[in-house]
């Protein structure tokens, strides 16, 4: 886990609910079910610290961890289908785009992207308010532990193909597995190296 302190701050609900941008921040974006809440899990070794479902649309604000009081954590709700009704998740895709595009802060969106189903066109238009934001985004691929090697390079040429055209996008992909813990040490020091 990160050597230090994770704690849960808190749920945001709308803009004015955001804590001070006093210190540099990361945020895991992706469509609903991707695996976000798990991935925040795995990388503090907290089975139970983001909320994770098979439900989509589990997580429904923008919950905020500490991380050695130096760093926020940012888990967002899901993008795409969603459990819940029309008008609730128009509501959150507001804040989340909002979120998104106005957060001084935010030193490096993760992308997640399900590593069995690549980028989707709703991925793609997050990124590309990333690019006008001018926010630095980084793909992840998640569940890699649910396919093959020979799978896995087909998807990741595909990956490769949409993030050349992002300006925004940070050109490595990392590839993770919260189950299997592929790639958690990796994103550890991707984050720490951030300030
Ligand atoms: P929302 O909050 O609804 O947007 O979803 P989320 O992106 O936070 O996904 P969540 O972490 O809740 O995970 C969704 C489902 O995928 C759960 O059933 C997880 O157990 C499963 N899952 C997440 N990561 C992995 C992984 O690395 N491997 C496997 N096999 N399953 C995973
Ligand atoms: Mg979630």
């Amino acid at each position: 886990a990160f050597a230090g302190d994770v704690q849960f701050l808190k749920g945001v609900v709308a803009m004015d609910g955001l804590p001070p941008d006093d210190r540099p921040e990361v945020c895991f974006a992706g469509r609903s079910n991707v695996g976000k809440s798990s991935l925040i899990n795995a990388l503090t070794g907290r089975k139970g610290l983001a909320r994770a479902s098979n439900t989509p649309g589990r997580t429904q604000e923008i919950n905020f961890f500490t991380l050695n009081e130096s760093h926020y954590l940012v888990d967002l709700p899901g993008y795409g289908f969603a459990n819940a009704p029309v008008a609730v998740v128009e509501k959150w895709q507001r804040l989340l785009k909002q979120y998104l595009s106005g957060r001084v802060s935010l030193r490096r969106a993760f992308v997640l992207i399900d590593a069995r189903h690549g980028v989707k066109a709703v991925d793609e238009e997050i990124m590309d308010l990333l690019d006008k934001s001018a926010v630095t985004f980084q793909a992840v691929l998640t569940k890699t532990d649910k396919l093959k090697t020979s799978d896995l390079a087909k998807i990741l040429d595909q990956v490769r193909g949409k993030l050349s055209k992002h300006p925004a996008a940070y050109p490595e992909i990392v590839l993770t597995s919260s189950e299997k813990g592929e790639g958690i040490p990796t994103l550890r020091a991707i984050i720490n190296g951030l300030s």
